[in-house]
């Protein structure tokens, strides 16, 4: 059984996906957030039985799919808006489906939504499913990444009878206290029926906490690199949408804020010597060392700054193997369990990213250049263009610079005093062409702690 589920916004889609993943039949869900792209799928995927998208006046009117579904297909049209559509246009072709359309309000209940999808399932398949009401719910881990707060109880499923309560109401959680569940291939949590239909509302209205603009600087580490773990999520779905943007914002405004804190830099050495996703991970410490740099040099603005952010937090969304990235950024000896194709698809990844940020108009200009250029080098050897260090441009070498800085502290296992040892090594490769002046910022960051050696 499949269905087609077309949403725009983020949040909403989630809701209706913790309804699906509790319907008493697996069901296949192919998801969208472009109207054109909805199209395309109901023509290449066959046997699509059910199409479920929200109509919004002038973004994404998803209720005038009815049209070629009266033509062209048999499946059935559920349409979630809160919008009065009757008396409009597509409403005509959408009522002519007859038995096949159905409209529902953004805000419906999981009991409705269920019955509603059995129903169409039973005639469609001829299959009885009856609405089951459960003692336990399951949702999804990653749901849980976006707040630090549980207003339920949460539960893990050890058996089918037995289920362990694994954070009480009210309990604030460390992304920690989720990866251990994470590590062990654990995709599913558990809240009880009581409290299920709460949490599917909060899960489409309740702000993530990187959207706190008053948030506790001792929260904004995780908060960063739990938003940057579901923007990979929504990019590998969705590609760079308007909402992954508004997430980048988010984050790129806590980045700013805490950048004065004269103690993140020794926490955030700390903090990340043990962790083990370099993607996550390295994007944030690139974030930090280039506004870092930056801020060092003389021409520093907040628009450079965002800027530079931005790249950060935008570089490696089209990845997805930390592992991969790591050994080919580093060099290390792991390359060689990594076949040819693996890396040069790794390498292809500056341009991916590149094209997305193009097709969105509402990412600040040049973070385009900077992401085609992030893994190119002072020796001119870099990828994917092998820019000398004349071509590459001055906001791209900043960038760079700091990027190297970060792989230069995973070398060096995050020692602190390793640091007077990496500034000379770089210094060796950055003191030419447009890097000269951003490695000297570099140097500036550490002036007043550490005398490096020339
Ligand atoms: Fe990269």
């Amino acid at each position: 059984m499949k269905i087609l589920l077309a949403q725009t916004n983020h949040k909403l889609k989630d809701r209706l996906n913790l309804y699906l993943d509790n319907l008493p039949t697996s069901v296949e869900v192919i998801e969208t957030s472009d109207i054109s792209q909805m199209k395309d799928l109901l023509e290449q995927i066959m046997g699509i039985d059910i199409v479920l998208t929200c109509h919004e006046n002038s973004s994404f009117e998803g209720m005038k799919i009815a049209s070629s579904l009266l033509k062209d297909y048999d499946c059935d049209l559920v349409v979630n808006t809160e919008e009065n559509l009757e008396g409009s246009l597509e409403y005509k072709s959408f009522e002519a489906l007859n038995e096949r359309s159905h409209l529902i309000q953004n805000d419906v209940n999981c009991e409705t939504f269920h019955n509603l999808v059995l129903d169409i399932l039973k005639r469609r398949k001829d299959l009885s499913f009856e609405y089951t009401e459960e003692e336990y719910r399951k949702v999804r881990l990653i749901y849980f990444l976006r707040c630090n707060k549980v207003l339920c109880d949460v539960y893990i499923k050890l058996s089918e009878e037995k289920y362990i309560k694994i954070l009480k109401k009210g309990d604030i959680y460390t992304r920690d206290d989720l990866q251990k569940y994470r590590e062990k291939k654990i995709k599913f949590l558990y809240v009880q029926s009581e409290d299920y239909e709460e949490f599917g509302a909060g899960l489409s209205k309740t702000p993530f906490l990187i959207e706190d603009k008053n948030l506790d600087p001792k929260y904004v580490e995780d908060a960063i690199i739990n938003t940057l773990d579901i923007v990979h999520e929504m990019v590998s779905e969705s590609g760079v949408t308007d909402e992954v943007i508004n997430l980048v914002d988010y984050s790129v405004y806590q980045i700013e804020n805490t950048l004065e804190d004269d103690r993140i830099l020794s926490r955030l050495l700390a903090s990340f010597k043990d962790r083990k996703d370099y993607l996550l991970d390295h994007s944030y410490m690139v974030a930090y060392f280039s506004n870092s740099v930056c801020s060092n040099m003389d021409w520093d603005s907040e628009e450079i700054r965002k800027k530079l952010s931005y790249a950060a937090m935008l570089q490696d969304l089209t990845l997805a193997d930390p592992e991969l990235a790591m050994a080919v950024n580093l060099q290390t000896a792991d390359m060689v369990n990594y076949t040819d194709e693996q890396i040069a698809y790794y390498k292809s990844h500056p341009q991916q990213i590149c094209e997305l940020v193009k097709k969105n108009n509402k990412i600040p200009l040049n973070v385009d250049e900077i992401l085609l250029s992030h893994h190119e080098k002072p020796e001119g050897n870099g990828f994917p263009r092998a820019l000398s260090s004349h071509r590459v441009t001055q906001l791209s070498a900043v960038f760079i610079v700091a990027h190297s800085f970060v792989d230069e502290l995973y070398r060096e296992e995050f020692d602190l005093d390793k640091v007077s040892t990496i500034l000379a090594r770089m210094k060796k490769r950055f003191s030419t062409g447009n890097y000269q002046k951003p490695f000297d910022g570099l140097m500036n960051v550490f002036k007043k702690t550490i005398t490096v050696g020339s």
